[in-house]
């Protein structure tokens, strides 16, 4: 390997992983003398390609699809919100040799909600779509805002209730079914559903959304998701998605490896100016 620290993301695809474009801008913006690049990892060669990328010199891995639960589970120590989202998609070398797993999703999305798009959390009413993965990396975050309510709701109602109890020594989680939102509703909705990859919408009843109230799709697409179309229907005052996060999350991934938070303002500006070309 060359001289310079190197990084690198892991996933299966990665073909149009963002990220190696991202920590470049990072590391020309900071000054920082690093090479990060993407390799397409599958999930049977996870571990083999993770020792052989630290025992070569690499200091610091991302890990998306399908490999984050892996990266859990291969860490040494891990940081409390990684802890309990139960992925990782951090991996970071440290000085005596062990591996640190953190997961900067949920952090990137609560940075890119409340910094970018003045969305607060504190005292609001928020409502999760889906209880997989995405939704379990993003709750201990929401939960540290002191949202007034939080609730999971999922199509298989017993996920979402799984995913409740496993946050209840944290705070109270509402968990229940789409038909069971009749009459309610929520001042931010995030959708951490998969539905928008197969450009699907989650059942959601009208007058779900409070007026005045913010959509976000954890998902990003060139095109506006299927739910983000529904937001905009319904009038929301922001109907976001997940770019922001992507450079948020990136963001702090590259403040863990170099002790320096780079401006992610130009970044964002740069990739929506892109997508909109
Ligand atoms: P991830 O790790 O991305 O969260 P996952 O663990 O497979 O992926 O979870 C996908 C989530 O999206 C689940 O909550 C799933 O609901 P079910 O548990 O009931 O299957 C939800 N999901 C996927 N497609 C959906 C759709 N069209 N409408 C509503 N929910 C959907």
């Amino acid at each position: 390997m060359s001289s310079l620290d190197q990084y690198s993301v892991f996933g299966s695809p990665i073909k149009h992983s963002k990220s190696p474009r991202i920590h470049k801008l990072f590391a020309e913006q900071t000054g920082q003398a690093m090479q990060y690049s993407a390799e397409l990892v599958p999930a049977d060669q996870f571990v083999q390609t993770v020792k052989g990328f630290f025992t070569q010199g690499g200091q610091g891995i991302n890990c998306t699809v399908p490999l984050k639960e892996l990266a859990w589970e291969y860490a040494d120590l891990r940081t409390e919100r990684a802890e309990l989202a139960k992925a990782v998609n951090t991996l970071a070398l440290q000085e005596d040799g062990r591996v640190l797993g953190d997961n900067t999703d949920g952090v990137g999305l609560v940075t890119d909600l409340q910094n970018n798009h003045q969305i607060a959390l504190k005292q609001k009413r928020v409502l999760i779509l889906g209880a997989g993965g995405a939704s379990r990396g993003i709750i201990l975050p929401i939960l540290q805002e002191a949202p007034l309510t939080l609730t999971i709701v999922n199509r298989t109602v017993a996920k979402a209730r799984t995913l409740a109890d496993e946050f209840s020594h944290k705070a109270k989680i509402n968990a229940c079914g789409y038909e069971d939102l009749a009459g309610q509703s929520f001042d931010l909705i995030l959708n951490a559903t998969s539905a928008s990859l197969s450009n699907d919408l989650p059942p959601l009843a009208a007058g779900i959304l409070a007026a005045g109230g913010s959509c976000y799709d954890l998902a990003y697409a060139n095109e506006a998701t299927a739910f983000v179309r529904w937001a905009r229907e319904q009038q929301a005052r922001n109907s976001l998605d997940g770019l922001g996060m992507l450079v948020e999350q990136a963001a702090d991934a590259f403040y863990l490896w170099r002790g320096v938070r780079p401006a992610t303002d130009p970044v964002i500006q740069m990739l929506e100016a892109e997508r909109n070309s």
